[in-house]
C-alpha cells in the first residue's frame, strides 16, 4: 500500500513537473525567398512533422518557433542568427540550407554555446575545422555526394570531365569530393566552369562544354537554379551527346518544374524514391497527408533533426545545458531514418549510404547504393 501511494505521488509530481516545464524555443533559420525557398520550406514541413507524432513535445517540454528568412544570404547572416541568439533568446537553432549563411550561424553557435542542427547546408568546415560538441548536421558533408559520383563516373567510363557549379562552399567542395574519388580511379577533371550564386547565365559556359567536347559534365546546383540548369543542359542540345552527373539536389524537390527534361539523368544522394524500408513508407505516407505532395531529401534532413534534437533531449531530461551528455547521446544513436539507420561521426556528420538514382517519370529512383556508410573525412576537426 505504502508503495502504491508513493508509486502514484511520484507519478503526480513527473506530471506536474512536465506541465510546468517551461517551452523550449527553437529558432528556424531558413531560405524562405529566393532560390532555395523551396528547401527551406520542406525542411520545416518535415521537422514539424516529426514534432507533430511526438504531440507537440519534445522530453516534455512543449516546443515554441521563432523563424527568421535568411533569404540565402550570407551578407545577413550574422544580424539573423544573432535576431534568434540575442533578441529571442532561443535554445537551439535550426539552419540552414546555404553554406555561407551556415558557417556565420556556426561561428555564433559556437561563440554563444548555442545548440546547432544543421539540416542541409554541407560547408565542409562546419564538420572539419569549425566542428564544435554543440554543432550537429543531420543532412550530409558536400563533399558526400561529390565523392560518390566520382567513383561512379569512373566506373561508367568517363575519362575526361568538366565540371560546372555556383561558386561557393558548397559548389566548390561538391566538385572537390568528386575529383578526389574521380583522380583517385584515373580519371582527369579537364575544365572546372563556375558562376556566381545564384547566377543562372549558364548559356555561355554550355558553348564552353559543347566545345571541349568531355566525356561527360559532373555538376552541383539546386533549388530554382537547378531546374533552370537542367532545362538549359537539354535545349542546349547537350542532354543526348554528354552525359550529366550531378549531386542529387539537381533533381530534389525539382522534377514537377524539370519534366522531361530531368528523364534518365543520374544523380548520388542519401535519400531517393522507392527505397524498400519501413520507416519511409510510413514517413511518405504521412508527409504526403499533412503537406498534399510527396516528401524529398530536405523534407527528410528537417524530419531528422527533429529527431536527433529529440534523442539530445531525451538524454538530458528536456535540460540543453547538458552539452557532453546531449552530444554522447547523438553520436552512440542509431538513427532510424526514412533513409534507412545512419549514424553521426565523430565529426558530427551522418554516416551514411550514398545511393545511385536515375530520374524516372517524376521519381529519383534508387537503383543502387554508390558508397556504403560513407563517412566525411572530418579533416581538421579536434573535438
Ligand atoms: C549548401 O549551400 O551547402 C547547399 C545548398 C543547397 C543544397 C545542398 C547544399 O541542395
Amino acid at each position: 500500500m505504502k508503495s502504491r501511494i508513493a508509486a502514484l505521488a511520484a507519478a503526480l509530481i513527473a506530471t506536474a513537473a512536465s506541465a510546468q516545464a517551461p517551452k523550449l524555443k527553437v529558432g528556424l533559420m531558413l531560405p524562405y525567398s529566393g532560390t532555395y525557398a523551396a528547401l527551406g520550406t520542406a525542411i520545416e514541413n518535415g521537422f514539424r512533422l516529426y514534432l507533430a507524432e511526438q504531440g507537440g513535445r519534445i522530453a516534455g517540454r512543449e516546443i515554441e518557433f521563432s523563424k527568421v528568412d535568411d533569404e540565402s544570404e550570407p551578407a545577413k547572416a550574422v544580424d539573423n542568427v544573432n535576431k534568434l541568439i540575442k533578441r529571442d533568446n532561443v535554445d537551439v537553432l535550426v539552419g540552414t540550407v546555404h553554406s555561407g549563411v551556415a558557417m556565420a550561424m556556426a561561428k555564433a553557435a559556437k561563440d554563444n554555446g548555442t545548440l546547432l542542427i544543421i539540416p542541409n547546408a554541407g560547408a565542409v568546415a562546419v564538420t572539419g575545422p569549425m566542428c564544435a560538441e554543440n554543432i550537429f548536421r543531420s543532412s550530409f558533408s558536400n563533399w558526400q555526394p561529390g565523392y560518390a559520383m566520382g567513383e561512379v563516373a569512373a566506373k561508367r567510363g568517363a575519362r575526361k570531365v568538366v565540371t560546372i557549379t555556383w561558386k561557393y562552399a558548397a559548389g566548390d567542395e561538391s566538385v572537390g569530393g568528386f575529383k578526389e574519388a574521380f583522380e583517385k580511379s584515373g580519371g582527369q577533371v579537364v575544365k572546372e566552369l563556375s558562376l556566381p550564386f545564384p547566377n543562372v547565365e549558364f548559356q555561355p559556359l554550355l558553348t564552353e562544354i559543347a566545345a571541349i567536347k568531355p566525356d561527360a559534365v559532373y555538376t552541383f546546383f539546386a533549388g530554382g537554379g537547378a531546374v533552370k540548369f537542367v532545362k538549359d543542359y537539354a535545349a542546349a542540345g547537350l542532354k543526348n551527346t554528354i552525359p550529366l552527373y550531378g549531386a542529387g539536389f539537381l533533381t530534389d524537390g525539382t522534377l514537377e518544374a524539370q519534366g522531361a527534361d530531368a528523364d534518365g539523368l543520374l544523380t548520388t544522394l542519401h535519400y531517393g524514391d522507392g527505397l524498400d524500408n519501413a520507416k519511409d513508407k510510413t514517413f511518405r505516407a504521412a508527409y504526403a497527408k499533412a503537406y498534399g505532395m510527396p516528401p524529398d531529401a530536405y523534407a527528410v534532413q528537417g524530419y531528422d533533426a527533429a529527431q536527433m534534437l529529440a534523442i539530445g533531449l531525451n538524454a538530458t531530461k528536456g535540460d540543453v545545458s547538458r552539452k557532453s551528455d546531449f552530444a554522447k547521446a547523438i553520436v552512440a544513436a542509431k538513427i532510424d531514418s526514412p533513409r534507412g539507420v545512419f549514424t553521426i561521426g565523430a565529426n558530427h556528420n551522418p554516416v551514411q549510404d550514398m545511393y545511385l538514382r536515375q530520374v524516372l517519370g517524376k521519381d529519383n529512383k534508387v537503383i543502387g547504393v554508390a558508397s556504403k556508410s560513407l563517412a566525411d573525412p572530418g579533416r581538421g576537426c579536434k573535438m
